[in-house]
């Protein structure tokens, strides 16, 4: 009887300072309840267990292009993302499970019609650089470009088209802007720009887009400075 307290303090201690170091590693538990491993956990420490931070179990595999040590997760709010059964790397593409899921993907990517506008609001500022210089072969360049960017954005928002065709592709606005360029004198050309600016604003408004009006592409292209000197050609 008297032999059985130091043995069992002797095995406590030896208990604790296993422990002690453990614990201290440990997340602090969320719900307040202490969370110390148990028995299992001391032979396996790399076991995911509630109470133990889980281990990103592909951190440390790598593939032959090294390309798994990048291991992250992938956003809240992009549906069924989850349902990967690779753990999320840079192969964002490659690593879905499905063509039908990387097509998804690819869409989400590509953007909607806001990629193509800022596209054509660079587009037109050029377009406004070459009308003031006169450039009529990077005029007609960039003509081209707002154009193509156009009929990309009615291909992925459609409901877009009506107004793009029937305000600016085949209302006649393209199609005078580009006479223009071809023929047109200097002060033609630069007076065709500026209604052609106005056709832009009046299809944000159409499109109950009209507080983009006073962004920067479209403030920028508003005039025509009196004395510019052009680059070499
Ligand atoms: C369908 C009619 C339509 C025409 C024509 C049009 N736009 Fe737009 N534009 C839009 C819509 C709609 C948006 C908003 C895109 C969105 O909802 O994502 C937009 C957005 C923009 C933006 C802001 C893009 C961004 O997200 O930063 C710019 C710049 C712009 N347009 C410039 C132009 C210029 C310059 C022209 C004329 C050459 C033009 N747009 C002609 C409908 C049009």
């Amino acid at each position: 009887m008297p032999s059985r307290t130091p043995r069992l303090l002797v095995a406590l201690l030896t208990i604790f300072t296993t422990l002690a170091p453990l614990a201290q590693e440990l997340p602090r538990p969320r719900g307040g309840q202490d969370a110390l491993p148990t028995t299992t956990e001391k032979q396996n420490p790399t076991s995911d267990s509630p109470g133990r931070a889980p281990r990103p179990a592909s951190v440390s595999a790598s593939g032959p292009d090294g390309s798994a040590r990048m291991t992250g997760r992938f956003p809240t709010g992009l549906r069924s993302l989850g349902a990967q059964q690779k753990p999320p790397s840079r192969n964002w593409l490659l690593d879905a499970d499905s063509d039908d899921e990387r097509f998804r993907r690819l869409q989400i990517a590509a953007g909607g019609s806001d990629v193509q506008m800022q596209q054509v609001g660079l587009r037109f500022e050029e377009l406004h650089r070459a009308v003031l210089l006169d450039n009529r072969p990077m005029a007609d360049y960039h003509l081209g470009k707002i154009r193509e960017h156009m009929q990309i954005m009615g291909l992925k928002r459609p409901n877009r088209t009506p107004n793009l065709e029937d305000m600016f592709l085949l209302s006649g606005a393209f199609e005078d802007l580009r006479k223009v360029i071809q023929t047109g004198t200097h002060a033609q050309l630069k007076d065709q720009f500026l209604s052609t600016r106005q056709v832009c604003m009046a299809c944000h408004v159409a499109e109950r887009m009209g507080f983009l009006n006073d962004g920067g592409a479209l403030a920028r292209t508003s005039s025509f400075p009196a004395h510019v000197v052009s680059a070499p050609r």
